[in-house]
């Protein structure tokens, strides 16, 4: 025969809530103006003018790039922030406007001696230079998730960091 339950006299406490902690993601775009040619010394004038078109052209030419750098995290529940946006504009003045911007990017960028010019290049570079810089700055769950750079209105490219 079955033992007849008591019941409790008082109810099981329950666990409190966890806290919510929401992931946000932050985008902040900036312009730099720069000249790049897309050349390789590897390839004939005739395979460079095949495979680059007019970008190949001598001298080479000038874009307004349109670049967007997304970070991602945790909102502190100090100051209802990813991060500081004001902290994020200091650091791309001086990783990507003051390295970048009316460069040639050919011949001015140390960091991309050697390499072709391109938007993609390019992308990977800015993510490298950003992603050590952020991982620096906070001990908060802050990283960055995408650099997305547009070459015109029409043409852009994102890194991941894959
Ligand atoms: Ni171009």
């Amino acid at each position: 025969m079955k033992q007849k339950k008591t019941p409790l006299s008082t109810p099981p406490v329950a666990p409190p809530p966890p806290e919510r902690m929401p992931k946000v993601y932050v985008t902040r775009t900036i312009e730099f103006n720069a000249a790049h040619r897309l050349f390789n010394p590897k390839f004939s004038e005739e395979m460079n003018t095949r495979v680059y078109g007019k970008c190949a052209n001598k001298y080479g030419h000038g874009h307004n790039y349109q670049l967007e750098i997304t970070l991602g995290g945790t909102v502190d529940p100090e100051t209802g922030y990813l991060f500081d946006l004001k902290e994020l504009k200091k650091i791309l003045e001086e990783e990507v406007t003051a390295r970048f911007d009316h460069r040639h990017l050919n011949h001015d960028v140390p960091e991309l001696e050697g390499l072709v010019p391109t938007t993609e290049t390019l992308a990977v570079l800015i993510w490298d230079i950003l992603e050590e810089r952020i991982a620096a700055i906070d001990n908060r769950e802050i990283s960055l998730q995408a650099v997305k750079l547009h070459e015109t209105g029409k043409n852009s490219v994102s890194y991941l960091g894959e």
